[in-house]
């Protein structure tokens, strides 16, 4: 049966571009770059889009901070980020940023119609504002008392004390992190997206949308709270773009942020010379799926105000979005301060991406729980399976096939091949239901099996008799099919190994339909290393690099 190809718009969060990426970062962009090679593999178009998110008072401090234009600083993370991810082999299609002349344009058309349509209102607003530094005070460059317990230095939205939540201007005594002096309340008009009016668009996408449960379940928390109007603006001084229409009014960076997904397609289009513009592709009847990938931190943009914009706009909203938790390291929250943090170039710098690529697929599933980076446990686990189970399959039955001059038969166990196959199918199917767990699980079962068979057949006792040969090349044959079944189901966690393995079998297939036919009469190289195991002092050298942050 030929299944008709699915076209999919595939994206990660945008990192902000005022600094490294650390290993948190990582666990989205793997996760999804998992999901996206195994679409590949299964003969899925997908179009994988990612971009530095470049707007925000944070980036205009920091590069305040550092005596350079915020353009240049985006640029100089821009090209930081798209380095480090192509280190750990995340195979974007395109890696671009916020600030473009393409997002712009999009930005400025998604607000014009939502203007039409209705959806945008204008509100006075009152708010803390540092006449030294001449700036309003977002939430967190201020701290005072807080009003609900009197606890000292909390920010401007919440108490860590107490919990409490509470307007910036209510703190007692309040002083500017800036000037450190006390700000003053200052009237500005605000311009808001009314989310209040879309709640059953909302909903009706909620329930078209096979979320994962507990995503809905916080999403419903929010509506029995009650949903509230959206303040997409900022005034200048801001890093932005402006508002059409104003003279010193900017777009609030989480309104042009998601807005880069549909920027960085446009220029992907234009970079591969597709006539196509991206308003095409994202267009309300488009054939196009779009999946988002996100922390567990941001999913109010991304559930609520995104397909809200979108609809307000007239463009398609996302098919999905996927959901994970955080990751720990070590078993404690990741902090610089603590001395509990770790960069993706400081982890590149010991170890291939993948070992951590196939360590965090082995603990992802559907759900949104947290993720431990346990590094000990790093290192027992990638021993174990990748060096102890799997490529221990093709090490101990390659030097059988030396005297067949590195050919494998045409005589195989097609029974075993068989089931490798059907469970193939399903470790695929989890991979597209996000739950590499269990895909790691059922990859390891095989590979035990495989181990199994080879030490039932005992290919080494019966290579010391030649009338067994035939014998002996049908084993070897047959292990190597199994591993080379095991290597394709490996391919979307470990790119890099699975591409070596390959060229080792003499083999350049790319997609799942291959797995059907067997592989015999086949020359295969000469065996060579495929995979190292992990030394204590690589783990030792990641945790002092953690402690230094
Ligand atoms: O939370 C963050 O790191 C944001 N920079 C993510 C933006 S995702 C998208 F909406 F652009
Ligand atoms: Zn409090």
């Amino acid at each position: 049966m030929i299944t008709k190809k699915k076209e999919l718009i595939v994206t990660s969060a945008l990192p902000y571009a005022n600094g490294p990426l650390h290993i948190g970062h990582l666990l989205e962009h793997i996760q999804t770059d998992i999901w996206v090679r195994s679409q590949r593999i299964l003969g899925n178009h997908c179009i994988y889009l990612c971009a530095s998110d470049a707007h925000g008072t944070p980036i205009m401090m920091k590069a305040e901070e550092e005596n350079i234009s915020p353009e240049k600083l985006v640029d100089k993370y821009m090209k930081a980020h798209k380095k480090t991810l192509e280190s750990f082999q995340v195979s974007h299609d395109c890696y671009y940023q916020t600030h473009s002349e393409e997002n712009k344009k999009y930005s400025e058309l998604i607000y014009n119609t939502a203007l039409e349509n209705g959806y945008i209102k204008k509100q006075n607003i009152k708010q803390l504002y540092d006449e030294d530094k001449k700036l309003f005070l977002a939430d967190r460059y201020v701290q005072g008392n807080c009003p609900k317990c009197n606890a000292p230095d909390q920010y401007g939205d919440n108490c860590d004390v107490c919990g409490a939540k509470y307007e910036a201007t209510e703190l007692i005594n309040p002083l500017s992190i800036f000037s450190k002096k006390p700000p003053v309340i200052k009237d500005s008009e605000h311009l808001f997206f009314s989310l209040t009016k879309l709640e059953a668009e909302i909903k009706k996408w909620i329930d078209e949308s096979s979320l994962q449960e507990s995503v809905i379940n916080k999403l419903q928390e929010w509506f029995k709270d009650g949903l509230m109007d959206w303040d997409i603006s900022r005034d200048a001084p801001y890093f932005g773009f402006k508002i059409p229409g104003f003279e010193d009014k900017f777009f609030y960076v989480w309104l042009d942020a998601p807005i880069g997904y549909i920027g960085t397609l446009e220029k992907f289009l234009k970079d591969s010379n597709n006539k196509a513009s991206a308003k095409d592709l994202w267009s309300e009847d488009s054939k196009y799926e779009i999946y988002h990938f996100i922390g567990k931190d941001i999913l109010n943009f991304h559930a609520l105000f995104w397909p809200a914009l979108l609809h307000a706009a007239e463009f398609k909203k996302p098919s999905n979005v996927f959901v994970h938790g955080f990751l720990t390291l070590n078993g404690n929250k990741m902090s610089k301060s603590k001395g509990n943090f770790l960069l993706a170039d400081q982890y590149s710098k010991e170890l291939d991406s993948d070992y951590l690529r196939y360590y965090l697929a082995s603990k992802l599933t559907n759900k949104i729980d947290d993720i431990d980076f346990d590094l000990k446990d790093f290192q027992k686990k990638v021993n174990t399976d990748l060096v102890g189970k799997f490529i221990n399959i093709a090490s101990r039955v390659q030097k059988f096939l030396k005297t067949n001059g590195n050919k494998l038969g045409s005589d195989l166990e097609e029974n075993l091949i068989d089931e490798f196959k059907k469970e193939a199918k399903l470790i695929f199917q989890d991979y597209v239901n996000l739950d590499y767990s269990n895909a790691c699980k059922r990859i390891m079962k095989l590979a035990d099996s495989a181990n199994q068979y080879i030490d039932h057949n005992q290919p080494w006792v019966l290579a010391k008799e030649e009338i067994n040969e035939k014998e002996v090349i049908k084993i070897s044959s047959t292990g190597m099919n199994l591993f080379r079944i095991l290597n394709i189901c490996l391919e979307p966690i470990i790119p890099e190994t699975a591409f070596k393995i390959k060229n080792y079998l003499n083999l350049t297939e790319d997609n799942f339909e291959h797995i059907t036919v067997s592989v015999k009469n086949h020359e295969i190289q000469s065996f060579k290393p495929l995979i190292e195991r992990i030394e204590d002092d690589k783990i030792d050298n990641l945790i002092e690099a953690s402690k230094s942050g």
